[in-house]
């Protein structure tokens, strides 16, 4: 079984001298914990403070998109390059961006594979929303996301990516999936999907994580269950306390 890996996504929170307090916060407290991996993904402009201050922990940090060229006319972008050396993981495909800024299957494609060539993990984002999930579309809109998240990949490079099966009926609204459909969708289509692609190697291999209001009442539940290796945590990863209790 691949180590549990539990990431916040702080989204568009935290300046500079709150993301710096945070780390301070959670790091000592944090400083026992060796059987699963946590991180935070954070703002851009916070990544080359956080960088520093992480130095010599077990904390990971990510950006929460990126484009995929290198360098050039692309105003407002941050590119690979930018990221590499900052971070070591970086957000891509979440469902905010797919429904406020445009991203598609294709272009989660390209992102991701920009981020391997140049050394960033992917955490790749998929899940259905509220009115998928009502009509039992579940299983083939995250299947198709999959596919087209890693199409044209090599077994090697799929490796190192890690998904996030996160239903956006659950994202934000305080109602998480319940522990066994979390389960049976990571397991039955997430990890079938790449085993289907890739083979059951990397597919038992891969960290497949569920995100939608984890909090610290529910997070045993749904890590207790056999295929949900971690977690991305929103809202509840942004308060030191919390944060430290989910890992
Ligand atoms: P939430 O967000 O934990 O606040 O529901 C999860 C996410 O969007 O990654």
């Amino acid at each position: 079984m691949p180590t549990p890996f539990l990431a916040g996504n702080w989204k568009m929170n935290k300046t500079i001298d709150e993301a710096l307090a945070f780390v301070e916060a959670v790091k000592g407290p944090l400083e026992a914990i060796d059987a699963v991996d946590y991180g935070i993904c954070a703002p851009f402009t916070a990544l080359a403070p956080l960088h520093d201050a992480v130095a010599g922990t077990r904390i990971k940090l990510g950006a929460q998109n990126m484009y995929w060229e290198e360098s050039g006319a692309f105003t407002g972008e941050i590119s690979p390059l930018m990221l590499k050396g900052l971070c070591e993981n970086v957000v891509i495909g979440h469902s905010e961006r797919r429904q406020y800024f445009g991203e598609t299957d294709e272009t989660v494609n390209r992102k991701i594979k920009a981020a391997l060539e140049h050394g960033l993990q992917p955490i790749v984002c998929v899940g259905e929303n509220l009115e998928q999930n009502e009509a039992e579309q579940t299983e083939e809109v995250v299947s198709t996301q999959v596919r087209g998240a890693f199409a044209d990949l090599r077994e090697d490079q799929v490796r190192d990516i890690v998904i996030a099966y996160e239903p956006i009926w659950a994202i934000g609204t305080g109602k998480a999936a319940t522990p066994k459909q979390a389960n049976d969708v990571i397991g039955n289509v997430g990890r079938a999907t790449v085993a289907d692609m890739f083979g059951t190697d990397v597919a038992e291999q891969m960290v497949i994580q569920y995100g939608g209001s984890i909090k610290p009442a529910n997070v045993e539940e749904l890590m207790s269950q056999p295929e949900i290796n971690g977690g991305l945590v929103g809202g509840a990863s942004l308060d030191p306390e919390s944060f430290v209790t989910l890992v």
